[in-house]
């Protein structure tokens, strides 16, 4: 079988750049509602009305920053200039996606196809287009903010509070579990939406997604000071990073249970296995006795990609031995299961229900040093322990140890930050190019990476 090629070094290799980047701001303003409930963007009822009702220079389109606004102003510039979202639609123009369309046989190109539509723009049905709305303007402000009908006047009147706008329709962003939510369902994908393994073979780079690293490497167009954090609730970049494991983990499952997204014919969607339980040689031997949920099943088995599962288990122990067992239990009941030794469903909805019991767990803990630094040591000692023994795992580990380490650098745990970033740069190196990974030398660069964590 054929191997592919790995897309995701540049993102990695931005990595460790990002811990002093930001300052850390104390937590303030009230708790938004854990679970969101509001329809994502797409779902909205109301109408969209278009990037130009946002873009002029006295709303977000000022060349500079604003001194006298407590939001920057130049959103437009800074997403129209150097945030991909705002190509996304253009990139189903070129050649690979006019051959991804072909190698699936679609009946129109990519760029007129729902199925590619669904991520790289804001795809909503005709009735809800506004009069100024353009579908090709790609992923616009309201795929993210939610449609403006209701909120564009409100939103700017001299009473404006944020949590009025949500009432019209805003999509809390700045809440990390609606952000999980929203932006899963493109970079990973729901029930509505999947980067299926028939898309990947066809030619569709492989997905990869980490909320905290994601939010931290896409263009900034806001800044969290003092005034935001009067304004809306700050998320500690871990939280951020922990809410957004146990949100890839429930929706996986609501995945992999869907009659039709979780089968392709005989199979069920090999999206959701382990990419090298396939796509590897032979002669590597990769199977292990043991893994970080237990003893392994049987070799030979197409392995689910537990990746997030492991990282949300990394992070229960860390802040209940009750909470850790449950995640890591429950995942090896599923793995069992999906070797034919249970019933998947029943399992996957079981580990569904766990991890998303984590979430009022992890929004509402605080998270001090000790706590972090624990996560942190224990992302890496997993590691050390052989647990990361595919690529999914080491990539998203890698991720995680940035964010969680960023954070603790944040909140002063960190005497040597400089060996920090050089040990994690060292490590992203050692996941330069998936076909070629190999866990050894994961493991000698995080045996450095532990070095610099310690107290
Ligand atoms: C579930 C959402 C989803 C669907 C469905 C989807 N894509 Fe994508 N696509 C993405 C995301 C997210 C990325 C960016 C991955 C990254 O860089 O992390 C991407 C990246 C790409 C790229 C590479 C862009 C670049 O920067 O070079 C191409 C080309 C592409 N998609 C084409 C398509 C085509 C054609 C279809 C329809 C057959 C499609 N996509 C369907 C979400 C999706
Ligand atoms: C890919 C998703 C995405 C897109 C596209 C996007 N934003 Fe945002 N935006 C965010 C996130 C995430 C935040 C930070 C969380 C928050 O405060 O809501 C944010 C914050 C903001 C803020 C709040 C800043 C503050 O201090 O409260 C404004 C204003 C804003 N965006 C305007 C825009 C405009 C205008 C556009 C289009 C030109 C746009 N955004 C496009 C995701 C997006
Ligand atoms: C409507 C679907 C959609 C939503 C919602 C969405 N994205 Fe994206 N995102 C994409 C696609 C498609 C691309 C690839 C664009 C391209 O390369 O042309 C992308 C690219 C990115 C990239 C650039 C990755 C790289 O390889 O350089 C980052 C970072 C990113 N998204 C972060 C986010 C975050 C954070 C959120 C939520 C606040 C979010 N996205 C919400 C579809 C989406
Ligand atoms: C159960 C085994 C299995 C798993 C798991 C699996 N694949 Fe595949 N993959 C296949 C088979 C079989 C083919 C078809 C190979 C052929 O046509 O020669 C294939 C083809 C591909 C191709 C096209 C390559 C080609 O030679 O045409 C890509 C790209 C790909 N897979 C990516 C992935 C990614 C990414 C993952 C993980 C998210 C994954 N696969 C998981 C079995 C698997």
């Amino acid at each position: 079988m054929k191997s592919f090629g790995c897309q995701f070094a540049r993102n990695l290799a931005q990595l460790a750049l990002v811990i002093l980047a930001a300052p850390a701001f104390a937590q303030l303003g009230a708790a938004p509602p854990i679970m969101p409930t509001q329809p994502l963007p797409y779902q909205s009822p109301h109408q969209t009305q278009g990037t130009v009702t946002c873009a002029s220079s006295l709303c977000h389109g000022s060349i500079k920053r604003w001194k006298d606004s407590n939001v920057l102003q130049n959103e437009y510039v800074t997403w129209s200039r150097t945030d991909k979202h705002a190509k996304a639609y253009n990139k189903l123009l070129n050649a690979q996606s006019q051959k991804i369309a072909r190698n699936l046989g679609l009946k129109e190109p990519a760029h007129e196809s729902k199925i590619c539509l669904d991520c790289h723009a804001h795809a909503v049905p005709v009735e809800r287009h506004g009069e100024r709305f353009k579908p090709t303007d790609g992923i616009i402000c309201e795929a993210c903010h939610g449609p403006a009908e209701k909120w564009i006047k409100s939103h700017v009147e001299p009473d404006a509070s944020h949590d009025r706008n949500i009432e019209n329709g805003l999509y809390p962003t700045s809440d990390a579990a609606s952000r999980a939510k929203m932006c899963l369902a493109c970079h990973f994908g729901n029930k509505d939406k999947l980067v299926t393994h028939r898309i990947m073979g066809a030619g569709h780079p492989r997905m990869s997604f980490e909320l905290d690293t994601f939010t931290e490497i896409a263009p900034k167009h806001f800044v969290i000071d003092k005034d935001y954090s009067e304004r809306k609730r700050v998320w500690e970049g871990a939280k951020v990073w922990a809410i957004g494991q146990a949100y890839a983990v429930a929706d996986t499952m609501d995945i992999l249970v869907d009659e039709k997204l979780g089968r392709d014919g005989l199979f069920p969607e090999l999206v959701l296995f382990d990419c090298h339980a396939c796509h590897h040689p032979m002669s590597e031997g990769r199977w292990k006795p043991k893994t970080a949920f237990g003893p392994s099943i049987a070799p030979g088995l197409v392995r689910l990609n537990d990746s997030n599962m492991l990282m949300l288990r990394a992070l229960a122990f860390s802040l209940d031995t009750g909470a850790g067992e449950r995640i890591s239990n429950q995942t090896r009941k599923l793995h069992r299961a999906v070797a034919g030794e249970g019933d998947a469903r029943v399992e996957a909805m079981a580990l569904k229900k766990v991890a998303a019991d984590l979430v009022p767990l992890i929004s509402e803990r605080n998270l001090d040093i000790n706590i972090i630094r624990a996560i942190a040591l224990r992302l890496v000692d997993d590691g050390l322990s052989g647990y990361y023994s595919d690529y999914a795992a080491a990539e998203q580990a890698a991720m995680a140890i940035s964010s969680v380490g960023s954070f603790l650098a944040k909140q002063g745990g960190m005497r040597n930050t400089a060996g920090f970033n050089d040990s994690l740069r060292k490590l992203n190196v050692s996941l330069a190019n998936d076909e070629r990974y190999k866990p050894q030398e994961f493991m000698a660069r995080l045996r450095d990476v532990r070095t610099t964590l310690a107290k």
